[in-house]
């Protein structure tokens, strides 16, 4: 296979004019799919639908203190879903607080009460002149979104393979108290599937920010959902290594079985000291008289503990494995040896991260929504919808079915052979 960097000029004509061929015959097949949400599939929702049952029919609905889960009470979490999510987060659970239906409301409402009101006790943000997060890059939107919302400054710190560039990291945080955060998805990352290396935690914990209230925003969403049995990342449990540091308060944990029940119905839970804890506790218990408890209950009896848990979590990889290993079997079959983008072969979450040719993704992405297939935007993956290189292209391949999906990633594939082509005969 030629690089097509190496082709000539009338090489690259040729091969343009076969591909805008390829392109218009798909075109007239006026298709419509999409690769752009990181959902599960239908028949991943269908392996949670026996939860709809454990509390039908009169069943007991006390918890096991013998709360009346209909009614009002038991602020921070039913005691069984505390051990469960505590669990799942590796803590303690008296470390665990149980909330609602979303992990990200969570966290736009812990950037919301450290604007008002400071965490602990620390100068509320809204009364400093500047504040900053770090955001290693690429990353999730939907974090940088809210960053954005509340009008704080985000800089760009690099993901490398073992995490984000943490001698950036270390320097920018002691230097400047202005950064009051980073967000992190430490675990099959969004949108990389990186999983951060030992080393990257134990930097992590042992932090020297130069702001008191400086936080890390370590949003674990993906942290049993491995493709593999036998091939499956670790990340080393940060609650405890900070603590072994002495920086027990430096970072909340985030974490919900949005990816392992129902999406927008499952339970969230942050896990952190307990000072954090007491502060977000004393937000709560003004914002609400409590949450779902029914929801935590049925989640209980469903899964029961964490071995449950992870029996559930290998029949969603028993669906997804086929659809990310075809997703990269096209790629490297279609693109492997051209030079012309280079993607990321994860073990588990809900991504993989293709980079182009820069100056690429744009077009890229534009194309195949032409073509009939939808992609996150290009720029999504970056603060301010802002990727500098232009390079990078978040594919989702949970949503669609296989027989969907393979047809998405043809599409995909020629629209990046096709930007490709064209961006080496403008140059
Ligand atoms: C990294 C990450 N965090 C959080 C969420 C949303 O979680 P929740 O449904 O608990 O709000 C997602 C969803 O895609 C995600 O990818």
């Amino acid at each position: 296979m030629k690089k097509y960097s190496e082709m000539s000029r009338e090489e690259l004509l040729a091969l343009k004019k076969e591909l805008d061929q390829q392109y218009a015959e798909v075109k007239a097949q006026g298709l419509s799919l999409d690769m752009s949400r990181g959902k599960p599939g239908t028949d991943q929702l269908d392996l949670s639908m026996g939860m709809m049952e454990v509390l039908a029919n009169h069943a007991d609905l006390k918890c096991e203190t013998g709360v009346d889960c209909r009614n009002y009470g038991v602020i921070d979490g039913i005691p069984e879903a505390k051990r469960l999510l505590g669990a799942m987060s590796e803590v303690d659970p008296e470390h665990i607080i149980i909330y609602g239906n979303s992990s990200l409301n969570v966290m736009f409402d812990t950037v919301a009460r450290s604007m008002t009101h400071g965490v602990m006790g620390h100068t509320p943000w809204c009364k400093l002149d500047k504040v900053k997060f770090l955001c290693p890059v690429p990353g999730y939107d939907r974090h940088f979104k809210i960053t954005e919302f509340f009008g704080i400054e985000m800089i760009n710190v690099p993901m490398t393979p073992t995490g984000p560039d943490m001698d950036m990291v270390e320097k920018l945080v002691s230097e400047d108290d202005a950064i009051k955060g980073i967000w992190c998805v430490p675990k099959y990352s969004n949108p990389q599937g990186i999983t951060y290396s030992k080393e990257t935690v134990e930097r992590f914990a042992r932090l020297k920010p130069a702001a008191p209230d400086f936080r890390i925003y370590w949003d674990n969403a993906y942290s049993i959902h491995h493709l593999y049995e036998d091939n499956q990342d670790f990340l080393v449990e940060i609650l405890g290594e900070c603590a072994k540091a002495g920086n027990a308060d430096i970072v909340y944990k985030f974490t919900s079985t949005s990816k392992v029940s129902f999406p927008g119905s499952g339970i969230a839970a942050v896990a952190a000291s307990k000072a954090n804890l007491e502060d977000f506790r004393k937000y709560m218990q003004i914002q609400t008289i409590g949450h779902d408890k029914l929801n935590q209950l049925r989640h209980v009896r469903f899964f029961k503990d964490l071995d449950g848990l992870h029996a559930h979590m290998r029949k969603h990889a028993e669906l997804l494995r086929p659809k990310f290993e075809m997703v990269v079997d096209t790629l490297e079959k279609e693109l492997g040896g051209l030079g012309i983008g280079e993607w990321t072969k994860p073990h588990g979450g809900y991504f993989i991260s293709f980079e182009a040719m820069d100056g690429c993704a744009k077009a890229v992405v534009a194309k195949a929504k032409e073509a009939g297939v939808v992609m996150t935007g290009a720029g999504a993956t970056y603060p301010y919808g802002k990727d500098p290189k232009d390079s990078n292209i978040r594919i989702a391949p949970t949503y669609p079915t296989l027989e969907e999906l393979e047809k998405a990633t043809e599409i995909f594939v020629l629209c990046v052979k096709l930007t490709s082509v064209e961006k080496l005969l403008a140059e």
